[in-house]
């Protein structure tokens, strides 16, 4: 991953409107571990990654930014829920299976770049043993030309399982029920192991059972994965993806305010709550985790934390935890100007969304730019009367706008239909003002 922060703030911009500080916060955390990379192995180990906390209320784009993140990065990436964890001794996912996952993740990355290197020596692989069972080879003893005439017909049996010509056929496959992967993360490693062996013992019971009939199109993705196993060399790849996850990971912590205790609502917080801060303590400082595939070390893993903090503050985790994320981001509340632009400059716009669902039903949808900013006002003016519910705002009011149009376009196919500001004004003036109509339809 060598994008230039600039880079990196410029792909969420498609994406994200505003917030600038927090994307430049991680871009920047980003660029650090490149330029850590480059370094010494000896400098590398003192460098340690500032984890940020990202700091906004609801709506306003926090999980947005990780999750595109997540499909940008080229490098190791899981966003978790803190919510989803329990303590220790506890029944549930205990925080360290957040490490696992993200070596589930490095590994698929690793493992899918192998694939692309040794793509032809795969397709040769599954292309050998589709055909091997349309064609049965023959026994040594034949005589020459037959074998030529074999040959021949060799040649064009691959050339119609290639082509797609034979797809529907039906051949008989074998499995190898050993190579299945377990990739549930939630156990703990020895358990996995257990699982593991019992997969074993039960694939050689079932030997008879792991012959299925199957399409020469099916049996091309099936063996595709048989491919895979047989073909690449796991203890490389997890080596790899493990050196990966521990120097380029990152893990983002979404909802981290759910585990915070909040002095206002004492009584009704749950124990484990502090206890889950406290396991995530060793994790975020760097510690060492095992996995099923191999011990990992947490030093390096970058964490970015977010949190609406509507109820408890920052200031409400354990201090502890707290000094491990210096870095401090907030995002800003988001402006009339803001949700404007949220329509029409994103990628995907919930705008365009609209237009091209009822464009299936070919309805054509437009917008009045006049409407479109009638409809960030009343969704910004909702916001101030209620609650502030940030960009989700922008979806309740839309479905409102639309409500009507949107049930009975397969009447209207083929017409053309534009918003204006005053049907828009039409349709949420009166819900808009009403405080009590708003609380229950917007
Ligand atoms: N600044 C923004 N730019 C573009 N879209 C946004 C922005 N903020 C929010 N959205 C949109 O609003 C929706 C909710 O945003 P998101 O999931 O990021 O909220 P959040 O900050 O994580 O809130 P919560 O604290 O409730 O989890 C998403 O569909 C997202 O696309
Ligand atoms: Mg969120």
């Amino acid at each position: 991953m060598n994008l230039t922060p600039k880079e990196i703030v410029t792909y969420l911009d498609k994406y994200v409107i505003a917030q600038n500080n927090a994307k430049k916060t991680i871009a920047l955390a980003l660029r650090t571990r490149y330029r850590r990379m480059q370094l010494d192995k000896e400098l590398q180990d003192e460098i340690m990654p500032k984890n940020i906390l990202m700091i906004g209320s609801t709506g306003v784009g926090k999980t947005e930014i990780s999750r595109r993140l997540a499909k940008m990065m080229k490098v190791p990436f899981v966003k978790v829920e803190a919510s989803k964890y329990t303590e220790v001794g506890f029944v549930g996912r205990d925080v360290e299976s957040m490490i696992r996952d993200l070596v589930v993740n490095a590994i698929s990355i690793v493992k899918a770049e192998q694939e692309e290197e040794n793509q032809d020596k795969m397709d040769n692989y599954v292309l050998n043993r589709i055909v091997e069972k349309l064609l049965p080879p023959l026994p040594d003893s034949v005589s020459q030309s037959k074998k030529d005439d074999y040959q021949r017909l060799l040649t064009v049996m691959e050339e119609k399982v290639e082509s797609g010509a034979m797809d529907e056929r039906i051949i008989e496959l074998e499995f190898d029920k050993i190579n299945v992967e377990f990739n549930d993360t939630n156990l703990p490693p020895e358990m996995a192991k257990v699982q593991e062996s019992f997969s074993k013992i039960f694939a050689n019971i079932n030997k008879e059972d792991n012959k299925k009939e199957v399409t020469v199109k099916d049996a091309k993705s099936i063996l595709k994965l048989e491919a895979s196993s047989k073909l690449l060399d796991m203890t490389s790849i997890n080596a790899e993806a493990l050196r990966r996850a521990e120097n380029g990971g990152i893990i983002f912590l979404d909802e981290i305010d759910k585990i915070a205790l909040s002095e206002k609502s004492q009584g009704r917080n749950d124990p484990s709550k502090e206890g889950v801060q406290r396991d995530l303590l060793p994790i975020v400082e760097g510690s060492s985790v095992t996995t099923k595939y191999g011990v990992i070390n947490t030093d390096h893993i970058l964490f970015i934390a977010a949190g609406a903090f509507h109820v408890s503050k920052p200031s409400d985790l354990i201090p502890e935890l707290q000094g491990r994320f210096p870095l401090r981001v907030e995002l800003e509340s988001l402006t009339e100007d803001t949700l404007y632009k949220i329509l029409t400059q994103t990628e995907n716009s919930l705008l365009k969304q609209y237009t091209a669902l009822l464009g299936v039903e070919g309805m054509k949808l437009a917008f009045e730019d006049e409407a479109i900013k009638a409809i960030a006002k009343l969704s910004h003016r909702a916001n101030e009367l209620t609650e502030d519910i940030g960009a989700r705002r922008l979806h309740t009011v839309l479905e409102n706008v639309l409500e009507e149009i949107s049930f009975d376009a397969d009447e209207h196919s083929g017409e053309e239909y534009t918003i204006t500001a005053e049907f828009v004004h039409e349709r949420l003036d009166e819900i808009v003002e009403d405080n009590d109509l708003s609380r229950y339809i917007l």
